[in-house]
């Protein structure tokens, strides 16, 4: 298989391995970074940043499920100077990108984190995560279509470093319309399809209780569960988006096969997260060779030769 390449391009940044770690599961401290950066992984996302450190939610916040997850955990995190001077030290190590994740609880917030990124040594990759759904009180900044304009607005007035935005599942065509028609109005160098479907609720009826204890049980579903939604997601928004605007596929991936699915919808790169969470490490190895095994198979040599080529049927 060694004439096959999984090389893609985001903007300037080239990845040798499409297939990455999705920001939140394993990547909150050095260490694991680190493990991501030494692993499989194409690359590596940290814990999204707020300003200052967070504990998150209270515990239980995370249950695993049989075909996937629920949690609510409130974007714990030792805030954006930890994650900013990592990724300019990590920044390319082992011909790897550090792909920087932000998730401001406000617009003001995501414009501050962005000023000090724009401020800093950092030149690489920066994910805005506009779609984290369990922050008490919150909305989903990506479900009110004026907010992202009001953001983008702003940070592009002096922001001018490679950013990408992380969005929530949208269900209806409606809303693939409506965020294409912002998103396109920008230089954005990807987005990312999906974070978790917001807000499920999952019920033990043995002792009639809720898994998880923040927001009342409710939480963000993840996994097989979501597959479905994020193909759709993916595909919506390649249908949508200006050419120069990558995707990342994230959601439901733990076989190449999946990967495979998702490149075949549109995805530049993907994002494993829940499979992460439940495997660690090896996922990456075991993904990555089952799509060069697909991909041998099918006589394809470049992720370029199916990568959004999905056939619909007449
Ligand atoms: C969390 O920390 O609550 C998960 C992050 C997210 O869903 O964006």
């Amino acid at each position: 298989m060694a004439d096959i390449s999984l090389d893609t391009q985001m903007g300037n940044f080239k990845f040798t391995n499409p297939i990455l770690n999705a920001a939140g599961v394993r990547d909150a401290d050095s260490t694991q970074l680190n493990t991501i950066i030494n692993s499989w992984a194409g690359g590596v996302v940290t814990k999204s940043a707020t300003m200052k450190p967070r504990e998150g939610n209270p515990e239980p916040r995370m249950k695993g499920l049989p075909h996937g997850c629920i949690n609510s955990m409130g974007l714990p995190n030792h805030g954006i100077d930890y994650y900013l001077d990592y990724a300019i030290k990590n920044e390319g190590k082992n011909n790897k990108q550090v792909i920087l994740s932000i998730a401001g609880l406000s617009i003001d917030e995501n414009i501050q984190l962005l000023k000090k990124i724009q401020d800093s040594d950092y030149q690489g990759l920066v994910e805005m995560n506009l779609s984290c759904p369990n922050i008490d009180g919150e909305t989903q900044i990506a479900y009110d279509f004026d907010s992202v304009e009001a953001i983008l607005n702003q940070a592009f007035e002096f922001f001018t470093k490679p950013l990408g935005i992380k969005l929530p599942p949208y269900l209806d065509f409606y809303q693939f319309d409506s965020i294409a028609k912002v998103l396109n109005k920008y230089p954005i160098t990807y987005v990312n399809a999906i974070n978790t479907i917001g807000n499920g609720l999952v019920v033990n009826p043995e002792t009639e209780q809720t898994l998880i204890k923040p927001k009342g049980g409710f939480g963000g579903i993840s996994g097989e569960y979501i597959k479905p939604t994020a193909l759709a997601n993916v595909r919506a928004l390649r249908l949508r988006l200006n050419p120069e605007i990558k995707i990342i596929g994230t959601g439901g991936i733990h076989t190449g096969e999946d990967v495979f699915e998702h490149i075949l919808c549109g995805a530049d790169a993907v994002q494993i997260g829940t499979y992460f969470g439940f495997d660690d490490t090896p996922v990456f190895e075991k993904v990555t060779k089952e799509l060069l095994a697909i991909m041998a198979r099918k006589g394809y040599t470049s992720l370029d030769d199916f990568r959004g080529k999905l056939k619909v049927l007449d």
